[in-house]
This record gives C-alpha cells, sequence and structure tokens, in this order.
C-alpha cells in the first residue's frame, strides 16, 4: 500500500523564487536563507519519495476573486508555471498523478470533505518555491524528481478553513493514501507563512515566539494548535499568518507520533519569516522499512529574536 512517510513544513516567500531565478543565491542577503535549506534537499535525495503532495495557497494565478474554492485538488497530469505578472517562473512543468489524486479525491469526499476537482489547473510561487527549496534548482528544461500532487486551500479571502479542518482533511488524505494499493512512499508538503502581514498599518510585523512555539507545538503536541481561532492567527502572527493553517493539513496526514529531524528559522525573507521543519513518521513501511534509520538528532534550530519586530520590504 502507498504510505506518507514524512511531512515537510515550508515558508513560500514569492521573494526567494525572485532571487533564485535572478541569481541572486550567493549575495549575503540570500545566502543566510538558502543555507537553511542545503540538508534539506539531501534529506529529499536520500528520501526519495514517489510522489509529493503539496499543501499551499494560490495567489491570484489559477484563481480569482470570480472563482475561491476553499480546498482544491489537482488531478492533471500536469500543471505549468502560472504568469505572476511578469511572466512564468523559469521552471519546468509539474507532474501530476492522475491516479493517486483521483484515488484521493474519491476517498475525502466520501468521507465528506468537499474538494473542488482541477482537471486543469496552473501552480505560482506557492508550490513552486517550496519545491526548489527542497529540490534544489531545476532549469524549465529539467524535470522535478517526482510526481506532485497539489491541494490548493483558500487562505487569501475571507473564511479561510479552520484549523481543525485543516487537521482532519489532513487526517483523510492519510486514510486515502493508505488505501492505494500501489507501493508508493509519500512526503506531504504544507507550506506558506510564517509570520508576516504585507500590507496596513501592522505592515512588516513578525513575531518570531509565536512562530517558535507554533513549530514547537506542531512537532509535539499539533492538539494545542488545532483550535486556535482565526482572529489569534492574524492578532499574532498578521494578516497573512493565516497561511499556516495550511501546515496543519500536513501534520494530520501525519502519525501522532513523529520525529522531528531538521527545523530552520530565520527573519526575514523580504517581509517575512522563514520557517521550515521536516517531520518523519516512525512507521515508514512499503519500500522505506528499513531503508534508512529516521534522522532524528540532527535537529538543528537557528536562532531567532523572540520579540515581536517590524522589517523593512525588500
Ligand atoms: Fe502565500
Amino acid at each position: 500500500m502507498a504510505r506518507i512517510i514524512a511531512g515537510v513544513g515550508s515558508s513560500h516567500v514569492p521573494a526567494i523564487g525572485a532571487a533564485l531565478d535572478n541569481g541572486k543565491t550567493e549575495e549575503p542577503y540570500w545566502k543566510r536563507v538558502f543555507s537553511g535549506f542545503v540538508k534539506s534537499q539531501e534529506w529529499m535525495r536520500e528520501t526519495k519519495p514517489d510522489v509529493a503532495i503539496i499543501v499551499y495557497n494560490d495567489h491570484a494565478s489559477a484563481f480569482s476573486v470570480d472563482l475561491i474554492p476553499t480546498f482544491a485538488l489537482g488531478c492533471a497530469a500536469e500543471f505549468p508555471p502560472a504568469d505572476e505578472g511578469w511572466g512564468p517562473r523559469p521552471v519546468p512543468v509539474v507532474k501530476g498523478n492522475p491516479a493517486l489524486a483521483s484515488h484521493i479525491a474519491q476517498s475525502v469526499i466520501l468521507d465528506e470533505f468537499d474538494l473542488t476537482i482541477c482537471n486543469k489547473m496552473e501552480v505560482d510561487h506557492g508550490m513552486t518555491v517550496p519545491m526548489n527549496l527542497l529540490f534544489g534548482k531545476v532549469d524549465k528544461n529539467g524535470h522535478w524528481p517526482c510526481p506532485v500532487i497539489p491541494l490548493a486551500v483558500n487562505v487569501v479571502m475571507y473564511p479561510p478553513p479552520t484549523g481543525h479542518r485543516c487537521y482532519m482533511l489532513g487526517r483523510a488524505i492519510k486514510k486515502a493514501v493508505e488505501s492505494y494499493p500501489d507501493d508508493l512512499r509519500v512526503v506531504i508538503f504544507g507550506t506558506g507563512g510564517l509570520s508576516h502581514q504585507i500590507s496596513g498599518p501592522r505592515a512588516g510585523l513578525i513575531n518570531s515566539k509565536w512562530d517558535k512555539n507554533f513549530l514547537d507545538n506542531l512537532s509535539k503536541d499539533p492538539q494545542k494548535l488545532v483550535k486556535i481561532p482565526h482572529i489569534d492567527y492574524m492578532r499574532e502572527a498578521g494578516a497573512e499568518g493565516i497561511e499556516m493553517v495550511m501546515w496543519l493539513i500536513m501534520r494530520g496526514a501525519l502519525d501522532d507520533k513523529v520525529d522531528e529531524v531538521y527545523r530552520f528559522y530565520t527573519v526575514p525573507a523580504s517581509n517575512t519569516a522563514v520557517g521550515h521543519i521536516i517531520l518523519e513518521n516512525r512507521a515508514r513501511g512499503g519500500k522505506a522499512a528499513g531503508k534508512r534509520k529516521p534522522a532524528a538528532g540532527k535537529l538543528k534550530r537557528a536562532a531567532a529574536s523572540a520579540k515581536v519586530h517590524r522589517v523593512r520590504s525588500r
């Protein structure tokens, strides 16, 4: 059967994609950010998932205010990079896995989660930036290392789904994957955040204490996170901090007990706190069984300020 073997949380700041695409990764400002993902890329090369499910939000690229699905699952064979206003990012077309995606759609919808099924969809930085951070830079003529099933979540227009609903959707995705007969090793991404606010009087707000507490609980005690109301995300983590509910889909799709094998946190990238975590299921099953030991002990936590502060946009 298929199994979810690990979860990855990663910010998806658009300026990170611009830094990659414009050859700025060695500049000191950006090197600080990219250096935090070197070990992650090693982990991904070693883990070699057969499929990745990537939970992200569309930023008015595939959808608009005319059409706002709360949860939209990509069931297509491929997903081209979207034109986000300055042309598509120079990254490869993302190949999907329509068979597994359709299976997940059927299982989850019959479990009473009313997904929108997308048989044609372009994907923006919300998905491709975390792919670069975890898979490395891939030329547009190259290939991503594994197929991807996109799951777009509305966090751009009120009302987004609750954290609890996201967590429970993750549970349903776990059940769906585990009922798929093929022996596939699946990694699930939760993306977005961490704390940031991009407009209004509080523009530039970052709350490292909140972010670090969120990462701690995501790893050890996610039940403390699932009941956090939207207003608390907005007050504590900024208006765009609501993206963090997407990490709860990833966490819900994992086992209750996980090994945190890597963490990275830095402030800022553009005007956003960058957070990253890798959580492994202890029972890895399938082809993963016995393949490698959990990487627990490699934990790395970058120092972060515990105060709420503002940063300049870049
Ligand atoms: Fe975003």
